[in-house]
């Protein structure tokens, strides 16, 4: 056989080797985990469509987020079932919200655990959208600037009840300049904010709204979220909200929209976190269910190929496991 100098072969030859050269490494730092509390339930409800997640009262909440930050977890995202719903989203602003009890109570619990809270209406607005609507005739129109208002009252009363960084998942525009300006005039200025920048009006999105009780009850979200076609329309949402202080620039979903997520690092080197979403979840639990593939294999893979693609923070439902599975 000829000699050959170059045998990339041999850098994979054994375990150690493969170590040796790997370039993309997950660590703990890398996860996010979320977490439903309700104020609806007196105990924990399993969500028949995530298998493994379930809503929470607060008490457990704060249980499992204690159990979680000694199991490794760094950081979690929080997500409020109100007991009422209403047309001004009430409960996502109110001091007693379900949201600012589980923070006050989980941030005594465990300090250094990190908050972050999602700041969106749909689980608090009766007609489950993201901001506050106007019915004209047939169709109904989502009103930018009010929602953004109760965006940003909600946001201060996240910051006032302890959170670490807000994450406005709404998409109205220029909520993140608003939020930004109110956190600083009230003394929050050290309060960050991960913006959910390049959202797009997704299907995997379906298992979440059963978690969070918020599918809206008349039209659709493509007025607010993307179009999942448009790539350079994507740059420039992310564009706006890092000119508008955004400290941390989110993609949503993940693994059809990894081609975002490389241009959004590239072009703007800031921290970028992707959702890996409940849709995306449900596939992979039900394929492991039917024995497709082995459940581990396939979350260690798809979580270090969006590492690989510019991730430098995941959100996702697996963060719990993953802080075993990547110490194995
Ligand atoms: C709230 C929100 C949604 C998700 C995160 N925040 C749902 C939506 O926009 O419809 C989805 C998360 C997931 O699917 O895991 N606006």
């Amino acid at each position: 056989m000829r000699k050959l100098v170059h045998r990339p072969r041999r850098l994979r030859r054994s375990p150690a080797l493969r170590n040796l050269v790997r370039e993309t490494n997950l660590t703990p730092h890398d996860f996010i985990l979320p977490l439903f509390v309700s104020e609806k339930i007196d105990k924990r409800r399993p969500i028949a469509s995530m298998p493994g997640v379930s809503q929470l009262t607060v008490k457990e909440v704060v249980d499992e987020a204690d159990k979680a930050h000694d199991a490794g977890i760094q950081a979690i995202i929080l997500f409020g079932i109100p007991a009422k719903k209403d047309e001004r989203a009430s409960g996502a602003y109110a001091e007693n919200g379900v949201i600012q009890k589980a923070l006050r109570a989980i941030k005594k619990k465990c300090p250094d655990l990190i908050a972050i809270t999602d700041v969106c209406l749909c689980e608090y607005m009766s007609h489950g959208h993201c901001g506050v609507t106007r019915m004209d005739g047939e169709h109904f129109h989502v009103l930018n600037d009010e929602s953004v208002d109760l965006l940003v009252k909600t946001s201060l009363s996240h910051a006032k009840a302890g959170a670490d960084m807000v994450a406005p998942s709404d998409m109205m525009d220029g909520r993140i300049g608003a939020i930004r300006e109110a956190l600083d005039m009230n003394g929050f200025s050290d309060t960050g904010i991960m913006s959910y920048a390049a959202k797009f009006a997704s299907v995997f999105y379906g298992p979440f709204r059963d978690a969070a009780e918020s599918p809206p009850k008349f039209g659709d979200r493509r007025t607010y979220q993307m179009d999942t076609a448009n790539a350079d329309e994507a740059l420039r949402e992310v564009a706006l909200d890092v000119e508008e202080g955004a400290d941390i620039i989110m993609i949503k979903p993940a693994l059809p929209y990894l081609d975002i997520l490389w241009r959004a690092r590239e072009r703007f080197g800031k921290p970028t976190a992707v959702y890996h979403v409940s849709g995306e979840y449900a596939m992979v639990k039900a394929a492991a269910e039917k024995k497709v593939f082995d459940e581990r294999a396939a979350v260690l893979e798809i979580m270090t190929s969006i590492k690989r693609a510019g991730a430098d923070i995941i959100v996702t439902y697996w963060a719990r496991e993953l802080m075993k599975w990547i110490s194995a």
